[in-house]
């Protein structure tokens, strides 16, 4: 998607779409009345002789009169006039892009005269997100299958403080669709050592990258998560990445974690066929953590931030682990793993552990696709968010509102604390059905010493087959690369 921002009077042309914006109820202000006014007043008839009334989500496409230039107009619902919002000007711009993606209109035109330079760049950074598409494998798809709109053209009062306010959501658009690439990516091409050379080349971005294999990882003491890639031909890896940007580089940084197993079939206790290919987005923790990254060193944000993802490929085998297997974590702790499918939690306890121990970071914050029993918790539109600290909870719970990433805070009972205590080991790698979210991470919470910490459960909201919101198509959402964008920009920058 070519974006550009332009002008007043700017060029349609016949292959363009011309979208206003039209707050409720059905007003024509602005661009639209002018519009309006040029076009012999087809707006206002439009608009009296339908049901659209500028409500939120609504559009409507009619053709352009004869002294326009250009194929179709499109209003656009705005919703109640007042002061817009960037979250709903981006939305709204979803919307759309959504509208004319299809309708053979090769150019979409927002006129946004009056608005200012943040909320245009709202615009654009919409459309972005909303046209994202993973077609990379697509070869023979007809070109009137694909989507028309090939370019946006956003007319401002002043195109070069657009530009400008738009740079900086670029980056975190770019971060969002690096995320969303990575959890499309099948996982005979992404495997931990491919995810590893991608992080590798985000160096470019003043990113530090060191990758460990298997053997550094055995002289660390990580049996759980090396007992996770036990039985996959790939070589597990684990990926540091650092951004160093606070005016103290020795400053105690932030940290996020993230589960990344490129593909799960479940192991030895192996999962049913229905369905298992959604398990290549197992590695949405990772990919989320990545974008993270990506996102704080485009923007060069004042802050030291580490991510780490443990990437590995939880396959069955002759070499598989077994159920009944006791493995020695780094922090010297033991599992009985009872459910090899349960192998998030321990991929995760030795990249938390190694988090910890060589950062002291100032809170850690992981991202997991960990368990199913969220989506029956929590439905397939909210993250559960649980914590060891109300602080670095409510912030996270106010990046969520203003980024869009929904969570709910869900607890940690000690009384469930039993579930997992194992007869042989330390613990056991799974504590039943009942709260089983909340076992996963009361599992998780015995890697963390006094760290403040939070564990993000995505299993539901990493990929959405039927996405409903315009600016998430349908697929890999990309959750969490804002939230933490925004919770960092929020309250850790000097
Ligand atoms: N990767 C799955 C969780 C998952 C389920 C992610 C659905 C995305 C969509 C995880 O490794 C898993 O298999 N969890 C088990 C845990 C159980 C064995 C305790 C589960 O949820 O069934
Ligand atoms: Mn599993
Ligand atoms: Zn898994």
């Amino acid at each position: 998607m070519k974006i550009e921002f332009v002008g007043h009077a700017a060029e349609a042309g016949p292959k363009a779409a011309v979208g206003v914006f039209v707050h409720e109820p059905a007003t024509l202000t602005g661009p639209a009345a002018a519009l309006d006014a040029v076009s012999g007043g087809v707006l206002k008839r439009a608009i009296d002789g339908g049901r659209f009334t500028g409500g939120k989500g609504q559009t409507l496409d009619i053709v352009a009169p004869h002294n326009i230039d250009a194929a179709r107009l499109l209003l656009i619902g705005a919703g109640p006039a007042g002061s817009p919002t960037a979250e709903a000007v981006e939305l709204a711009a979803a919307q759309a892009y959504q509208a004319a993606k299809t309708s053979g209109a090769e150019v979409l035109l927002l006129k946004l005269a009056g608005a200012s330079a943040d909320l245009a760049a709202s615009a654009a950074f919409g459309v972005r997100l909303a046209a994202y598409r993973f077609d990379r494998y697509r070869t023979t798809e007809k070109a009137e299958k694909k989507p028309s709109v090939k370019k946006l053209r956003l007319e401002v009062d002043d195109p070069k403080a657009a530009t400008k306010a738009f740079k900086r959501l670029a980056g975190l658009a770019d971060a969002v669709i690096l995320a969303r690439d990575l959890v499309s990516e099948p996982a005979n091409i992404l495997y931990p050592e491919e995810f590893a050379r991608r992080v590798k080349a985000l160096t470019s971005l003043g990113l530090e990258v060191e990758i460990l294999g298997e053997k550094e990882m055995k002289k660390l003491g990580m049996g759980a998560l090396l007992g996770v890639g036990q039985g996959s031909v790939r070589d597990s890896q684990l990926a540091i990445i650092q951004w160093k940007g606070a005016k103290d580089p020795a400053a105690p940084p932030v940290a996020f974690v993230g589960k990344g197993v490129c593909f799960d079939t479940g192991g030895i206790s192996l999962k049913p066929a229905d369905g298992m290919e959604e398990m290549i987005t197992d590695m949405g923790g990772a990919a989320a953590v990545t974008g993270a990254m990506y996102a704080l060193a485009s923007r060069k944000a004042r802050v030291n931030a580490v991510g780490i993802l443990g990437l590995v490929e939880n396959m069955p085998d002759a070499n598989a682990q077994r159920p009944g297997d006791v493995v020695t974590t780094m922090s010297g702790q033991t599992i009985e793993v009872i459910n090899t499918d349960a192998e998030g939690r321990l991929v995760l306890a030795d990249a938390i552990w190694y988090c910890q121990d060589r950062f002291k970071p100032k809170f850690i914050i992981d991202l997991a696709t960990l368990t199913g029993a969220i989506v029956v918790a929590l439905g397939k539109d909210l993250g559960g968010l649980f914590s060891n600290n109300d602080e670095l909870s409510d912030r996270l719970l106010a990046a969520s509102k203003a980024s869009g990433d929904a969570l709910w805070r869900l607890p940690l009972p000690p009384q469930y604390e039993s579930q997992i205590d194992s007869a042989v080991a330390d613990m056991k790698n799974v504590g039943g059905r009942p709260g089983g979210s909340i076992t996963a991470a009361l599992f998780i919470q015995r890697f963390i010493k006094d760290t403040p910490w939070a564990h993000l459960d995505i299993a539901a909201t990493a990929w959405k087959p039927n996405s409903k919101v315009a600016t998430i198509p349908s697929g890999a959402t990309g959750f969490g690369v804002r939230l933490l964008d925004r919770l960092v920009a929020d309250h850790y920058e000097d």
